[in-house]
C-alpha cells in the first residue's frame, strides 16, 4: 500500500518555497530529462521542490506500509487455518519490505531512515488514512486485501513509470507483491461466501464498513488536490485522483458480483453514455478528520508503532555492534 495521502498536505508547500540552484545546463538537462519521459537519477541536479516534493510522498508512502502491517497483523494469531495463517503471515512480512525499499528510495534524496521515523512517530509525517480504521473481523482482513491492496495496485501502476528512477524500480516489485494480497483477500472471501449464512454476513459488513474508505484512499477529488497539477507536471504524478477512482470502481464491481456482496452505494449503476458507474458522494470530512487524527484508531496505531521500535531498539543495537566488531576484524586481519 498505499499512496492515497501522498498529495495530502502536512504543513510545508515545497512547491512554493525553495530558490533553486542549479546554472542553466542542470535547469536545462532536467526540463529536457522530464520532457522526454526520462529518469532522474540521485546523482542528477533536480530541483528542491521536486526533491521535498518526492521526499514528502515517498516518505508518506513507506510509512503506509510499515503501520498498514498492523491492522492485519492483529489477525495472525486468529487467523483460521495454518494455510490462512501463513498467507497473511507471508503478505504482512511483504508490507515490511515495502516499507524498506521505499525508505531506501527515500534516502537517496537526502534524508535518514531514522529522520523519517523519528517524523512519523512524532506525528509530523502522515501515512494513508485508510489504516486508522480497525479490522473487527476475520472478513476484514480478507476485505484489506480485496479492497485496500486492489486500490493501492491501481494507486501504484502508474508510479513504475514515475520520472524519480529510484521510487520508479520499488514499484515494479511492490505492484507484483501487491497483486498477489489482492487475489489473496479475494480467494479468503470467496471461500467465506461459499460457507454459512453467518460468514457471508460477516462479509457483508466488513464491506459495508471499508467500501466508502477505499474510495476515499484515492485522495480529493483533483479541483481541490493541492499538489497534483504540479506533480503530474513533473512526471511523479501520471493519472489524476478521479480518474484512478473510476478505474478503480469499474474493475471492482464485477468482483462484487462474482463473490456475492452488495457494495453499500444506492447510486451506484451503470453509465452506459460514459462506459463507467457512476456513484454516490464520498464524506471528504470524514477523510480529513481522520488525516487529521481523529479516526478510531489513530492514536492506538501511532502508540503501537513508537513501542514497537522502541523494543526493537535492542536488535538495532545489537546489529550494530556486530558491525563494529566485524569491521574492526577485517581492519586487523588486514593490518
Ligand atoms: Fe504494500
Ligand atoms: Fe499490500
Amino acid at each position: 500500500m498505499y499512496t492515497q495521502a501522498m498529495d495530502v498536505p502536512d504543513g510545508s508547500n515545497p512547491a512554493a518555497s525553495a530558490p533553486d540552484s542549479g546554472s542553466p545546463q542542470q535547469r536545462a538537462h532536467f526540463d529536457a530529462t522530464i520532457a522526454a519521459d526520462g529518469r532522474i537519477e540521485p546523482q542528477d541536479w533536480m530541483p528542491e521542490a521536486y526533491r521535498q516534493t518526492l521526499l514528502r510522498q515517498i516518505s508518506q508512502h513507506a510509512n503506509s506500509e510499515i503501520v498498514g502491517m498492523l491492522p492485519e497483523g492483529n489477525w495472525i494469531s486468529r487467523a483460521p487455518s495454518l494455510k490462512r495463517k501463513a498467507i497473511l503471515i507471508a503478505k504482512v512480512q511483504d508490507e515490511g519490505g515495502h516499507g524498506l525499499y521505499l525508505y531506501g528510495a527515500a534516502e537517496t534524496l537526502g534524508t535518514s531512515r531514522a529522520d523519517m521515523i523519528a517524523a512519523l512517530h512524532s506525528g509530523r509525517a502522515k501515512y494513508s488514512s485508510i489504516f486508522n480504521y480497525p479490522a473487527l473481523s476475520w472478513a476484514d482482513v480478507g476485505v484489506i486485501g480485496w479492497l485496500v491492496d486492489g486500490a493501492a495496485i491501481m494507486n501504484q501502476i502508474p508510479l513504475c513509470r514515475c520520472s524519480y528512477g529510484p521510487y520508479a524500480r520499488a514499484m515494479i516489485r511492490i505492484c507484483k507483491e501487491e497483486s498477489f494480497h489482492q487475489r489473496q483477500g479475494f480467494d479468503a472471501l470467496l471461500a467465506m461466501m461459499r460457507g454459512t449464512p453467518a460468514q457471508q454476513a460477516m462479509v457483508q459488513d466488513a464491506v459495508n464498513r471499508w467500501w466508502w474508505k477505499c474510495l476515499a484512499m484515492f485522495g480529493p477529488p483533483d479541483a481541490d488536490s493541492e499538489h497534483s497539477a504540479q506533480s503530474m507536471r513533473w512526471g511523479i504524478k501520471r493519472i489524476g485522483n478521479d480518474e484512478l477512482r473510476q478505474q478503480f470502481i469499474d474493475a471492482t464491481v464485477p468482483q462484487a458480483e462474482v463473490l456475492g456482496v452488495t457494495l453499500p452505494d444506492p447510486e451506484l449503476k451503470w453509465n452506459a453514455e460514459r462506459s463507467h458507474y457512476d456513484h454516490g458522494a464520498i464524506d471528504w470530512e470524514e477523510f480529513r478528520s481522520t488525516l487529521a487524527g481523529y479516526g478510531p484508531c489513530n492514536r492506538e496505531r501511532l502508540a503501537t508503532r513508537v513501542a514497537a521500535h522502541e523494543n526493537g531498539r535492542w536488535v538495532r543495537e545489537a546489529a550494530l555492534a556486530h558491525a563494529r566488531k566485524q569491521q574492526q576484524r577485517n581492519t586487523e586481519d588486514a593490518s
